[in-house]
This record gives structure tokens, sequence and C-alpha cells, in this order.
């Protein structure tokens, strides 16, 4: 990985919260692309652990779930080899680079952010008992956001729709600091990929989520009996969209089958079911089959990392500094071309 991204390739740049788990509608939806965009981009992929403390938490459960979220990309197939994977926290420079943007970023835009104001909302409703605590750092996530795609100078971001206001205001910071301080950054595209929606099985009218329980997600490396089992009594009928439409469960799980590597026989299965002739049965079967697979190869991938990778804090310590190398770079630049000092000799070089 160079230095100095400029020119032929796009670099591409995401994040994920590490919520422990990671289910069939994080890898689905979000990570399976992120793999394949190693294919033809230069890749950086972080585990945003310092987002995360912006909701309540368990110091110890924090760094137990970024280790869980980083060893989990690695076996979906994030390639440390091809791409720089690393845990944001190893990046003291990104948390810099926040302090510095944050005088680029208005505060009206951040507290119209609508993910501010659910989030705060949220906070402030379930905090009754202490009176409403909304942490200032909730307000500065955006600013967090933008310090993260911006020190690596990444010009594509392949987020979901729920990102594009956070992604607008690091564009913004990136404009305003260009005008300001001489053209340095690019502006970061949304990179719009078409990734599946994954439902829960147990109620398809809501998103697979680790927050509604474990009925209602799957693992990416649960055991095969419990994928069959809740594909099994996966909902199908209930909740049936109106006008005729597919029901909703049926629906996710032809997703899934298709998502899970089956695509044409999902076609047909679709097409089954309009002309009336699908056996519930024959669908859920098949998609257990396709998951239990899946998940079973996952399990393989996992165990295979881990035989590699040894102790995790130590893979965790060494990527924290290849990412470091980066981010340095950038906010070497960023310091200079905004008027303040070089960072004083650190200690150790003084002994
Ligand atoms: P989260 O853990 O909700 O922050 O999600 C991490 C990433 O996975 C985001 O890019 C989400 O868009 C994606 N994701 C999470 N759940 C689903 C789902 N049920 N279907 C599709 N994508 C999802
Ligand atoms: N806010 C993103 C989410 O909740 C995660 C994230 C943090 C991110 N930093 C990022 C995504 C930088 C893309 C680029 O999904």
């Amino acid at each position: 990985m160079r230095d100095e991204p400029q020119s032929t390739g796009r670099r591409v740049y995401s994040g994920i919260q590490p919520t422990s788990v990671m289910t069939l509608g994080n890898y689905f939806g979000a990570v399976q692309n992120w793999v394949r965009l190693q294919d033809e981009h230069e890749c950086v992929y972080c585990v945003v652990d310092l987002h995360a403390m912006t909701a309540p938490y368990d110091p110890s459960e924090l760094r137990d779930s970024t280790r869980e979220m980083f060893v989990s990309l690695l076996a979906a197939g994030v390639d440390p080899e091809r791409s720089v994977v690393y845990v944001q926290s190893t990046v003291p420079e990104q948390a810099e680079l926040c302090w510095l943007l944050a005088t680029l970023a208005s505060l009206g835009d951040l507290s119209r952010m609508t993910q501010f104001k659910e989030k705060a909302g949220a906070q402030r409703r379930g905090d009754d008992a202490d009176g409403a605590f909304i942490p200032a750092a909730l307000l500065f996530y955006p600013i967090l956001q933008a310090a993260d795609i911006l020190a690596y100078r990444a010009d594509a971001v392949p987020v979901g729709d729920d990102q594009s206001q956070h992604l607008e205001m690091s564009r913004g910071i990136a404009r305003r600091f260009n005008s300001r301080f001489g053209n340095f950054f690019a502006e970061p595209e949304t990179l719009l990929t078409t990734v599946p929606r994954v439902m829960s099985t147990a109620d398809p009218t809501r998103k697979m989520s680790k927050s509604l329980g474990p009925r209602h997600f799957v693992g990416l490396f649960e055991d095969e009996g419990s994928v069959r089992r809740k594909i099994r009594s996966a909902v199908t009928d209930s909740g049936a969209a109106e006008g005729g439409g597919i029901s909703p469960g049926v629906d996710n799980l032809l997703t899934l089958l298709a998502a899970s590597g089956h695509p044409e026989e999902a076609d047909r299965m679709r097409e089954e079911y309009r002309i009336g002739k699908l056996r519930y049965v024959d669908l859920k079967g098949r998609t257990a089959d396709a998951l239990a697979a899946l998940t079973a190869e996952m399990r393989d991938r996992r165990a295979d990392v881990e035989r590699r990778v040894g102790d995790v804090d130590e893979v965790v310590a060494e990527m924290g500094a290849r990412a470091r190398s980066i981010a340095g770079a950038t906010l070497a630049r960023v310091r200079d071309r905004m008027g303040i000092f070089p960072p004083g000799r650190s200690p150790a070089t003084e002994l």
C-alpha cells in the first residue's frame, strides 16, 4: 500500500461497528461486498470501536466484541495481505484528525443529522432515572467518521443508505478543507452496490439484527443444528404482502438462498411461487442446506484464521502500525497546512 494514494486505482474505505456476532445480515449486506471490492481496489477496512463508545457500553465487552469482529472479518475473506484491516483505536492519529476537522464542521449540520437525533432521543428516553445524558461524542460521531475516511484519503466508501447523510458531511468537510487550506482531499463518494437486505426469519417485517434477540438472527459461524432449526421455523405466511405480492417471509428465504450462492434456484422457486406451485418445505429445505454449507465453510475458515493468527492482539497491533503509517502521513500534512506546530519529540527518543 502506498503512503500517498493518487491517480490510478480508487482507494476504498469502510468501517463496521464491533457488535460481536457477525450476522448473515452483516455478511450479505456489507462484508461480502467488502471482500469482492478487494479484487479491484486498494481497500482499507476498520472496526470502529471508538464509534461504539458513543452508546452505553462495558469496557471489557467492548474489547472482546472488537476482537470478535476483527477475526470475523478475516474469516469472511477480508485479506490482510491485500488490504489494510485494523481497529480504529489503534490509530490515535484519527482521533487527532477528528479534532482538527471539527473546526470545519458546522454545529447546525451536526445537530440535524438523522442518526444523531434518533440516538440522542433513544438515550434520553433510556436514561430517565439518571436524567438525560447525551454524550457530546454522539454529536461528533460524523466528524470521526470523516476523519476515518480522510485519514486514508479514500475516494469511495461502500455503505448502506442510512449512512448517506454522514458521507455528505465527510464531503462537506473535505471541500471546506480544500478551499481553506488548498486542494488536498478527494471528496469521498458513496459507493452504491446493490446488496440484499436480510430480514429476521422470526419476523420478516424487521431487519435481521442481533439487537432483536437470538431468534431473530443467524450468525455467520452458527452451528448447523441451530441454523436448520431457525430456517425450519422461519415465518413464511404471516403478514403476507397486501395486493397479492410475495409474502415477506418467502421473499426473505429466497433472498437468503440467492445470496448464499444459488441465484438461479432462487429465481426458479420465485417463479413457482408466482404460479402457486412452490412448496415451502422445499424452499426451507434448500435454504437450510445452502446456509448450513456456508456457515460450515465459514467455521472452517475461522478455525484456520485462529490457527494462523495465534495471538489476535498481536495482529491487531501489527495492522494498527500499518494503518498509522498512512494516517500519520496525512496528519502531518494536515497539521502543517492548518498552521499548527509539529508534535514534540516523543519522550522515548530523548532517553
Ligand atoms: P450494523 O451492525 O447494524 O452496524 O451493520 C453493519 C453493516 O451491516 C452495515 O453496513 C449494515 O448496512 C449491514 N447490515 C446489518 N444488518 C443487515 C441486514 N439485516 N441486512 C442487510 N445489511 C445489514
Ligand atoms: N457509521 C458507520 C455505520 O454505522 C460505521 C463507520 C464508521 C464507517 N466509520 C466509517 C463507515 C467510515 C464508512 C466509513 O455503519
